[in-house]
């Protein structure tokens, strides 16, 4: 009997050599372990048997089936590793192949434009401070010196909201910044804020849109003098514009400031050679500031005496049209994707 079993098991190990299929596994597995397997037929006839025989019987057979099951879940287990192995041999991902080229989005140039002028102020210790587009004509004109009638109404052709002209309007400047941060300030101490955002005017054609964006800048402090304003817009643009940037400053008029400047830069175009963007000057005039008017200062509740204050405002626009060299202004607003596109972030790679 033992050696019966002996030699099963032996014949098992010795076929099971050439199975490579789990089908082909299983018709062997059936062939001496099914119901009519070998294995099985050795305890067909232990009925016929002693108790001492049927013991041994038993005991040999249940030995034999467990080394020849042991025996048959090995190689399944070969089989299947073997199975999975060839898979990732041909699955291969090649982790060197260019992968596909993914579309990055691009920033509007007027946002990344207002972005750099914000890195810049808030590195100095500015805040961003944001005023409402729609205007009350008192912190549009009158807290800035321009009571009703003024002729410098004229230069900023106004878009009102209502027929009362001391009523509501779109803001026609930055300037109203300067109100509001004042007047919100009730322990009426230092401000130090830029203010970025749409304007609007009835302007239109290739450099004037009836909606624009200007920053507006504001400094209130204890000695506060005309070498603090020069010296932040000099770094200013040479920040935003080149650090070859060379800037003029030329007396002014603004009823808000006193006295006032108005500031140019070389140009970027010829470095200030002259050429067709200068008009052949080599400068370009890109900005109004001055000292604030001390009754400007009174109106929102400080003490000239006590304080003093510079400002400043800038169209973006124009900024942008210089540094990207962007010939109508209309094209900044025309929501055309192709335009867009051009500023993927060129400047950055
Ligand atoms: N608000 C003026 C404009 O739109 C620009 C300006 C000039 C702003 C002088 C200022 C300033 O703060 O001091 O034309």
């Amino acid at each position: 009997m033992k050696e019966q079993a002996e030699s099963i098991k032996s014949e098992v190990v010795s076929s099971i050599k050439n199975v490579n299929t789990l089908s082909d596994l299983a018709n062997l597995k059936a062939k001496y372990l099914g119901k009519t397997g070998s294995i099985t037929e050795l305890t067909k006839n232990m009925k016929d048997l002693s108790i001492e025989e049927r013991k041994n019987v038993g005991q040999i057979t249940n030995i034999l089936k467990n080394e020849v099951t042991e025996i048959f879940e090995t190689r399944e287990r070969e089989i299947n590793d073997a199975i999975l192995n060839e898979k990732l041999s041909k699955e291969v991902i090649d982790v060197t192949l260019p992968s596909k080229k993914i579309k990055r989005g691009s920033l509007h140039p007027m946002t990344r434009i207002t972005e750099e002028f914000e890195d810049f102020f808030v590195s100095m210790g500015y805040t961003v401070y944001d005023g409402p587009e729609i205007e009350s004509d008192e912190n549009c004109f009158q807290k800035l010196n321009i009571p009703v009638g003024h002729p410098a109404r004229d230069a900023q052709d106004t878009f009102y909201l209502s027929n009362e002209v001391e009523k509501f309007l779109l803001r026609s400047q930055t300037s109203t910044a300067q109100v509001r941060a004042m007047e919100e300030n009730v322990d009426k101490g230092p401000i130090r804020i830029v203010c970025p955002g749409k304007v609007y005017r009835r302007d239109e054609d290739a450099t004037h849109s009836h909606q624009f964006m200007q920053i507006e800048g504001l400094v209130i402090d204890k000695n506060i003098s005309m070498a603090d304003l020069k010296g932040t817009l000099e770094m200013m643009m040479k920040r935003v514009l080149g650090e070859k940037t060379k800037v003029r400053f030329r007396p002014s008029y603004f009823p808000f400031t006193e006295p006032s400047v108005e500031v140019d830069v070389t140009c970027f175009k010829c470095g200030g050679k002259g050429c067709n963007l200068c008009k052949q000057t080599g400068w370009i005039e890109v900005l109004g500031a001055g000292m604030v008017h001390p009754d400007v200062l009174t109106m929102s509740g400080y003490d000239p005496k006590v304080y003093q204050g510079f400002a400043f405002g800038t169209g973006l626009d124009r900024m942008a049209m210089f540094k990207y060299g962007i010939p109508d202004i209309r094209t900044i607003y025309g929501n055309d994707i192709r335009f867009i596109e051009q500023f993927d972030r060129k400047d950055e790679d």
